[in-house]
């Protein structure tokens, strides 16, 4: 299955008489995870140290002073959880490589134990017909790059594109989708600027060198391979629509969570006026002669996540946003619409809104959702979670997806956070994302009514009314 063939020809239908949607032929319908959130295993098979162990062992950065130890321990029941997606009828399925099972330090000598797990993971979704989608950087940095700068330096970009080139040797004949980063907006934002990730550091002027680091090792990873003959190459932004009635305030918030990212990777420039409104946190001068040709190169997909839209309005006294720098004068706002457990809204029109408008704004490049899905306080009850809230979450997002498709979106697939409950970062272990319930003493899992659900929505391509 690949997501560049069978779709672009297609337009989405409506059933006569609104009896339901079908999607475009060869759509593709899958889940996501990562590494650090599911495998576990931390201390196995040579793995080296990343920086969200660090971070998750320091008091008071994650709540409960969870870690991803053991997480779902995925690392030893890959090939049950394989066997799980299949019944569950997913197609595709991404999932993220741990840079330091691959090389432990960061750099020079790479741990072929590493590899070994990528591929018998790879190997097992083949055999049950599922695709693989590689990202190669979901937050675990190894820590010794961290300890020489992490991302505020230049050398972890490069760094970066050998590893990029280390797992392609290896798995490139059999993966056909790779994702460089995930959410460099979180990297370098919360992980530099906010300190609410890790590496935990609260400056601004790094997360701004760490947003140009991660791009410049984005640029230089696709690259590597390019080079290496990959097929579909990509990169993973976690993107907003961003409203309100001061233009300058939408500009501000749309500049730091949309366009910093988008401009460079598929315009090749900064947008002015984010380099501007920055210039009070950095001179840029980390930016040198050639760097945005090589972010800048053409990419295969866009992956698209997208949980919540952001509603901005000015606000005299308003002190900054750590999250978004220089942000003074300007609240964030909620309505009273739905809110998941992690208190995000739930506006389905969001996403359709911002898929047109990617498609407007940066035409020719195919989209694919590679997160979309939402945490509700679900319980398990005599063997069954009814979690339909989730299922009401994902039916209005799926009509919102449709809806961009109808409006012209060249979208390819939809890939729902999360196939399993996991480690959610600083909130450890409480929001729970899965269709899949994990009992975290047992290690059980049990499909939610939405993981049914969502199976019936696979086979038939489509929802009904
Ligand atoms: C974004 C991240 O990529 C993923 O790791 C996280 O768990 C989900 N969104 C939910 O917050």
């Amino acid at each position: 299955m690949t997501l560049s063939m069978g779709v672009s020809g297609g337009t989405a239908e409506e059933t006569a008489g609104g009896a339901g949607l079908t999607f475009p032929q060869g759509f593709v319908w899958g889940t996501a995870t990562a590494s650090y959130q599911i495998e576990g295993a931390a201390n196995e098979d040579g793995r080296g140290p990343s920086i969200w162990d660090t971070f998750s062992r320091t008091p008071g950065k994650v709540v409960g002073g969870h870690t991803g130890d053991v997480a779902c321990d995925h690392y030893h029941r890959y090939a049950d959880d394989v066997a799980m997606m299949a019944d569950l009828g997913i197609q595709a399925y991404r999932f993220s490589i741990a840079w330091p099972r691959i090389q432990p330090d960061g750099s020079g000598p790479v741990n072929p134990r590493g590899l070994d797990f990528y591929e018998r993971l790879v190997d097992e979704l083949h055999g049950h017909g599922i695709t693989p989608i590689v990202t190669l950087y979901h937050w675990d940095l190894p820590q010794a790059l961290e300890d020489r700068g992490g991302w505020t330096s230049r050398e972890t970009a490069e760094r970066f594109a050998e590893y990029a080139a280390v797992v392609h040797g290896r798995l490139g004949d059999r993966i056909e989708t790779w994702t460089t980063l995930n959410e460099p907006w979180c990297s370098s934002f919360l992980g530099y600027g906010a300190g609410v990730h890790a590496p935990g550091r609260t400056d601004p002027g790094a997360a701004f060198a760490a947003v140009h680091h991660l791009l410049l090792g984005h640029g230089l990873a696709v690259a590597e391979l390019r080079a290496a003959g990959a097929r579909q190459v990509g990169i993973t932004l976690n993107l907003a629509p961003i409203s309100g009635s001061d233009p300058e305030a939408v500009a501000h918030v749309d500049g730091l969570q949309n366009r910093i990212f988008l401009d460079p990777v598929l315009r090749g420039e900064y947008p002015a006026d984010v380099v501007e409104r920055a210039r009070r946190f950095t001179d840029w001068s980390f930016v040198r002669d050639g760097d945005l040709d090589i972010i800048g190169a053409p990419i295969d997909i866009l992956g698209v996540n997208y949980y919540s839209p952001t509603t901005v309005r000015l606000r005299a006294c308003q002190p900054a946003n750590p999250v978004h720098p220089g942000s003074e004068g300007i609240a964030f706002v909620q309505g009273d619409e739905e809110k998941t457990a992690m208190g995000w809204s739930v506006k389905p029109d969001g996403l359709t809104e911002l898929l047109t408008r990617l498609a407007r704004d940066y035409p020719g490049t195919p989209l694919i959702i590679t997160e979309n899905g939402a945490a509700f306080d679900d319980v398990l009850a005599d063997g069954r979670v009814a979690d339909e809230r989730r299922i009401a979450f994902l039916d209005g997002h799926f009509r919102a997806a449709h809806a961009a498709i109808e409006a012209g979106a060249d979208l390819r697939g939809y890939l729902v956070w999360s196939l399993m409950d996991n480690f959610e970062w600083a909130e450890g272990y409480a929001k729970r994302f899965g269709l899949v319930h994990v009992d975290y003493a047992s290690q059980r899992r049990t499909p939610k009514d939405s993981a049914l659900w969502y199976r019936e929505v696979i086979r038939r391509n489509g929802l009904q009314a």
